[in-house]
């Protein structure tokens, strides 16, 4: 939305990383099958990589004068990926298709933000957000290779 504030745009970034960062110790917990171990170590390493962002993304927020959302309630309102409480049994497959969906949802809306940033001259919003789509979009090509198949085109 052009008149979409890089302020009002951030937060809605904040939570939606603060979402997903418990998303992903969902999938941690609950991933089951032959590729457990290797499984439940790389969600954390994406959780860790995650929490990273989600604290830079609200620590820009601040230093352009924003307050970013800081409770859960605040994420689940605001977060563009949404919480699934019924996916505990799922297949390894079925959960890595979601976590990989829920990364292109991430994917997309660093893409919105990169965009207003430029137009709205945040260069250096912008670039952060251009460094972490670049770790999303790697994430997202070794997903989908993991799952034997390459990524959709965007
Ligand atoms: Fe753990």
């Amino acid at each position: 939305m052009a008149t979409e504030s890089v302020k009002d745009y951030l937060n809605e970034l904040v939570a939606t990383q603060g979402l997903f960062y418990i998303k992903l110790h969902q999938v941690h917990w609950y991933i089951k099958g032959h590729g457990f171990f290797e499984l439940h170590e790389k969600m954390e390493e994406y959780y860790d990589e995650l929490t990273e962002h989600f604290d830079e993304s609200a620590e820009r927020l601040l230093q352009i004068g924003g307050m970013p959302y800081s409770t859960l309630q605040e994420y689940i309102d605001h977060s563009v990926i949404k919480e699934s409480p019924d996916n505990k049994n799922l297949s390894q497959e079925e959960m890595l298709k979601l976590v990989v969906g829920d990364y292109e949802t991430l994917r997309d809306e660093l893409s919105k933000g990169i965009d207003l940033s430029d137009e709205q001259n945040d260069d250096v919003t912008n670039d952060m957000l251009i460094a972490q789509k670049a770790h999303v979009d790697q994430v997202i090509w070794m997903l989908w290779a993991f799952l034997g198949t390459n990524p959709p085109k965007v």
